[in-house]
């Protein structure tokens, strides 16, 4: 029965963007919604699935008893509550805008506009939390990661499917209108480890979601 076929599955979602600390009042970030990540944390829950959600700064919420909701901040932040759930997990759902740089020495005062020269700000590298939880990765749990290109995007999505070790990607292309960051419609593909391709029109996050949970379901 479809309420139940997650029953007794506990699924772990990254979802939103992550903001990364320049000094107290002022961040870098990106535009990502999180509405792809609690659209399928809802479907999930749907479907009798407990879920775990670790989401970055946005402003969605859920009343879903079967959700709990991990507020975290930071790529750090949400390498560690991500990793601290990721092994008692059955499904891992990679949904976040995760910043791929952090400033190296945020401050601790505001940055002022006093100086000749504007200010440089030094990056360092953040973890890659999909990568990470990949390489540990049992044979009885299953993955599934987002890949957002803009060109060569089949190839590039089917190289971070095997580096990341995910069972699945979602592919949506910026070239694609009315797909992608903020928007409520997004045009997807699915590609599998298992080499099963699915190209779906655009529709609404809510209705992909659905496709998507039902893509895991089937392919478990
Ligand atoms: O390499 P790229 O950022 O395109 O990979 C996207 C996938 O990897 C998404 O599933 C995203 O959630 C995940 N990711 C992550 N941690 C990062 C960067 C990406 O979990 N630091």
């Amino acid at each position: 029965d479809k309420k139940d076929s997650l029953k007794g599955k506990k699924v772990l979602i990254t979802a939103g963007p992550t903001y990364e600390k320049i000094d107290p009042v002022r961040f870098i970030g990106n535009h990502s919604s999180g509405k792809m990540g609690f659209a399928i944390a809802e479907e999930c829950a749907n479907h009798g699935a407990e879920v775990q959600l670790v989401s970055g700064p946005v402003s969605l919420k859920t009343n879903n008893p079967n959700i709990k909701v991990t507020q975290v901040t930071s790529a750090l932040e949400m390498l560690k509550a991500t990793d601290s759930m990721s092994s008692s997990s059955d499904i891992l759902i990679f949904s976040a805008a995760v910043s791929d740089y952090r400033p190296s020495s945020p401050v601790s005062t505001k940055i002022k506009k006093e100086s000749s020269t504007p200010p440089t700000i030094d990056l360092t590298e953040n973890p890659d939390i999909a990568l990470t939880i990949g390489k540990k990765k049992r044979k009885d749990q299953y993955s599934l990661g987002f890949a957002l290109e803009t060109n060569d995007e089949q190839a590039n999505a089917e190289k971070k499917l095997e580096k990341k070790n995910f069972n699945a990607i979602v592919l949506n292309s910026l070239n694609d209108e009315g797909a992608g960051f903020g928007h409520d419609t997004n045009k997807i593909s699915i590609i599998g480890k298992n080499k099963k391709h699915l190209d779906l029109p655009l529709k609404d996050k809510r209705s992909l979601a659905k496709d998507i949970v039902k893509y895991i379901i089937d392919d478990l």
